[in-house]
């Protein structure tokens, strides 16, 4: 085993699962044109993204870490008709090359990217009474996990779902020797998670073409 072989695999899922797609494929060939990083979430992993929204039902989806898009394409798919995504990111060159993304993907109409710091847009959105979120994707700077978590609490309801991505990290969540900020983050949202009881949290390993990583998965309760 060995990561040609989870790509292997996970090209063999996406062919199958997913195939070709013009609003996805598109969304990276310009985030790849634009300059964009392409640490956007596998294929395989937006349509888990996609079908947990579904499942759950969720009507107002909150994104922290927009890049080009690709992950909010893939939620905002899941939402009903009168259904509202909102996502944020810092870099208005990230934010530009995303709106276009949306745009050609038909899906201006239920998405707004929020250009800033997270922090201050989510600060703006508890003061200004924003409805409580279904189902929320954090996806930013891994170090502020904690401080996101702490925001989204008062933006949520009982049955709001929480998913963070990149928890595992090749591993390095569990190595008591690595100090990263982002990391030491990871375990801070981990055990800001554990420690208040309203809140139910699994984490899963994944491997694939993003390499060996994992999602925190949490429903809020009453
Ligand atoms: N969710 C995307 C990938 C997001 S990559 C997808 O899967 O398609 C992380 C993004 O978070 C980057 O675009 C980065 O600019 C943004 N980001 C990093 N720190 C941030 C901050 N403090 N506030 C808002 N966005 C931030
Ligand atoms: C990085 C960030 C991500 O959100 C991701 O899924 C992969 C890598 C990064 O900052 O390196
Ligand atoms: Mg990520």
């Amino acid at each position: 085993m060995n990561e040609q072989t989870w790509h292997a695999v996970d090209d063999w899922f996406s062919d199958r699962l997913i195939g070709a797609d013009e609003a996805l494929d598109g969304a990276l060939a310009a985030s790849a044109q634009a300059g964009l990083r392409a640490i956007n979430v596998a294929p395989n992993q937006g349509k888990f993204l996609h079908l947990l929204a579904r499942i759950q039902g969720a009507r107002r989806i909150l994104e922290i870490g927009t890049l080009g898009g690709y992950s909010a394409i893939w939620l905002a798919r899941a939402l009903p008709e009168d259904g509202t995504l909102v996502s944020l990111e810092f870099s208005p060159e990230n934010a530009a090359v995303a709106r276009a993304n949306l745009a050609r993907a038909g899906l201006s109409d239920k998405v707004t990217v929020v250009t800033g710091l997270a922090l201050d847009s989510l600060d703006a959105m508890v003061s200004d009474g924003t409805p409580p979120f279904d189902f929320v994707f954090i996806d930013a700077d891994k170090r502020s996990n904690p401080q996101y978590l702490e925001r989204v609490l008062k933006l949520a309801r009982p049955g709001t779902v929480i998913v963070a991505d990149n928890v595992v990290r090749s591993g390095r969540i569990a190595d008591p020797n690595d100090h990263d900020a982002d990391v030491v983050g990871l375990r801070d949202y981990f055990d800001r998670l554990t420690q208040d009881a309203r809140l139910d949290t699994t984490a899963v390993q994944t491997v694939g073409s993003k390499g060996w990583d994992g999602f925190a998965i949490t429903v809020v309760g009453g």
